[in-house]
């Protein structure tokens, strides 16, 4: 029976790796069930396992087949399975399971390749290639809010998982601007300073306050009410005047949110080149043009009775746009979980006009990827004390203040320089925000609490870059030339815990694929968190420096280093060499 061959077999995704040995043997036990697909999972026993004797025995049972039961199919599945460099060895347990050891030569040799060809080697394969992820879209002129700030960070890091996966992804800020509240915003500005060339940013000062002010005249003065749906109907129309100040709103609007994405080291773009579309196949329904959809008692409403569009049509169009003119084959959608409705609603109606495959797994493919409501400690919606709104630039101000003064407390200002004092405060700082936005499912709430987040024990970010550099310093103190043995030095797993560590290492992989292909960042983040618990069983059991082992051990230090690091990376976290 074939050998794989050697190139083939470091890709570092076993997973992978074993489904294709498995589907070699599918096939030749079972030649009459071509459409079996090989179902291998991580093991409860052994390293990986092969679950499909019992599915197959309850195919073919019926079929006057040769075999005895699902054992007798599993066996037969170790008989036919092609003798690879990878297998140690495999068993029967249970009622059919094939259990699979990896040979732990071959997972040292994988470490190695990955170490002398960098991380990017071990890159998932995904089937698509372009990618569109909609994600943050705050709304111009109102308050970005805790609820854009988590879309910011899952969408964030959806971007970069696919991105690391080799699809290539447009990151689309989809802000919202809707006519309405311009209206009033454009009167209440003319109002507060009549003569419109001096229309700058200090007249408007702090929108949010702003907007609350103009908000507050447009519900209680009916004249002035008036007068802003007239301004809309002269924006609308194209009065310069009007557009001028409409454009002003717009700029400082983003740029409030633009200091938000840059603290956060975050790159998103607008793109609205499908505004400009007009198309649409829709019913009247009492003025207004809707689409009615299976399965929801309300319509769909396309364009307003007033002939408005609403935020239906502005989904729509740009669906359409990134479909046919961008091409993208997946589109993800990262909003609150309160706007599954819409999206489902949306994504019906964009079925029923044949633009997407019936089938929801199929591509082009779209997908929302809801998320649960930020709590505050009352474990009610999360707001400030101060004022009723959580205000992202002071959240991220305190987070990066509070770290730096847990830093000075344990005397870094004394050690360090004012410079790396501030990088690593804001590394910690945001890293801690994002990662507790992260870590957990996305579609259950999660309560905020800097004390939480920010503790160096327990599963947080402070934990984890302390790990990393920890790990850092082992190899530092060594004072061996780590890029030299990465191109000399072998790996050995022979102690159980280098066995753990270097399978935990190589799952890696698959992790990250199954993590774009649920779209739930907590499956990374779990991985981090279990793999910085496999080091350090590794390094209370095994002594690195100074021992006989020591240029394997260092090696499995720095692969477990650039592991953790690619993992931040993909979270969006930026690591620290020392704490
Ligand atoms: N602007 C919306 C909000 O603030 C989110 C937009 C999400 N994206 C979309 N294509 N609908 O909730």
């Amino acid at each position: 029976m074939a050998t794989v061959v050697a190139s083939e077999a470091f890709t570092g995704n076993p997973r992978r790796q074993l489904a294709k040995l498995f589907s070699v043997s599918l096939k030749l036990t079972v030649p009459d069930e071509p459409d079996v697909e090989p179902l291998v999972e991580p093991g409860k026993f052994g390293d990986y396992q092969c679950n499909n004797a019992m599915g197959l025995w309850s195919i073919i049972k019926g079929k006057g087949t040769e075999f005895r039961g699902p054992p007798a199919v599993g066996q037969a599945l170790i008989s036919s399975l092609p003798t690879s460099e990878m297998v140690e060895s495999c068993s029967i347990a249970g009622p059919g399971f094939v259990n699979v050891v990896l040979s732990a030569k071959w997972m040292a040799k994988s470490i190695e390749n990955m170490l002398i060809n960098g991380i990017d080697t071990w890159a998932p394969t995904l089937s698509v290639k372009r990618a569109v992820v909609d994600f943050s879209s705050p709304n111009i002129a109102k308050e970005m809010h805790v609820g854009h700030l988590r879309s910011t960070i899952i969408g964030d890091t959806i971007a970069r998982m696919l991105e690391y996966s080799n699809v290539e992804v447009l990151r689309r800020n989809h802000v919202g601007d809707w006519g309405t509240q311009f209206g009033m915003l454009i009167e209440y500005l003319f109002e507060q300073c009549p003569d419109t060339d001096s229309v700058t940013e200090t007249a408007i000062g702090d929108l949010q306050v702003f907007y609350r002010k103009a908000k507050l005249k447009f519900d209680l003065d009916q004249e002035f009410k008036e007068k802003a749906h007239q301004a809309v109907v002269r924006l609308q129309g194209g009065d310069p005047v009007y557009h001028e100040a409409w454009a002003k709103i717009c700029e400082i609007s983003r740029n409030e949110f633009a200091k938000v994405y840059q603290s956060l080291r975050v790159e998103l773009e607008e793109k609205t080149e499908w505004e400009r579309e007009t198309w649409m196949v829709v019913e009247e329904s009492e003025g207004a043009r809707v689409i009615f959809i299976d399965g929801f008692s309300i319509p769909l409403i396309v364009v307003k009775s007033d002939g408005g569009f609403n935020y239906a049509s502005t989904d729509l169009t740009a669906l359409w746009y990134r479909l046919n003119e961008e091409k993208a084959e997946w589109i993800i959608y990262v909003t609150d979980i309160g706007q599954q409705q819409h999206f489902n609603m949306f994504f019906k109606a964009a079925r029923k006009a044949g633009w997407l495959p019936d089938n929801d797994q199929t591509y082009p493919r779209v997908s929302h990827v809801g998320f649960g409501l930020v709590l505050g400690a009352d474990n009610k919606r999360f707001r400030t004390r101060a004022t009723e709104v959580v205000r992202l630039a002071d959240l991220l101000d305190e987070a990066k203040t509070r770290s730096k003064d847990a830093l000075i407390e344990r005397g870094k200002d004394k050690e360090w320089t004012l410079e790396e004092l501030d990088q690593t405060a804001e590394a910690v700082g945001y890293g801690a925000l994002k990662y507790a936005d992260l870590k957990g499912n996305r579609s259950t709430g999660y309560t905020f609490s800097f004390d939480q987040m920010l503790s160096d024990k327990g599963d947080t970010a402070v934990y984890l870059l302390y790990a990393h550099a920890r790990i850092c310093s082992i190899i530092k103190k060594s004072g061996k030339d780590i890029d030299e043995l990465k191109k000399t030095g072998k790996i050995t797993l022979d102690h159980a815990a280098e066995r753990a560590l270097g399978l935990h290492l190589l799952q890696f992989a698959e992790t990250v694929e199954e993590a774009c292909t649920t779209l739930l960042p907590n499956v990374l983040c779990k991985y981090l968190y279990y793999l910085s618990e496999e080091f350090t069983k590794f390094y209370s059991n095994c002594q690195v420096n100074g021992s006989e082992e020591e240029t394997s051990r260092l090696l499995l230090c720095e692969a477990t280093a650039i592991v953790m690091r690619q993992c931040f990376h993909l979270l969006g976290i930026t690591p620290v060499y020392k704490l």
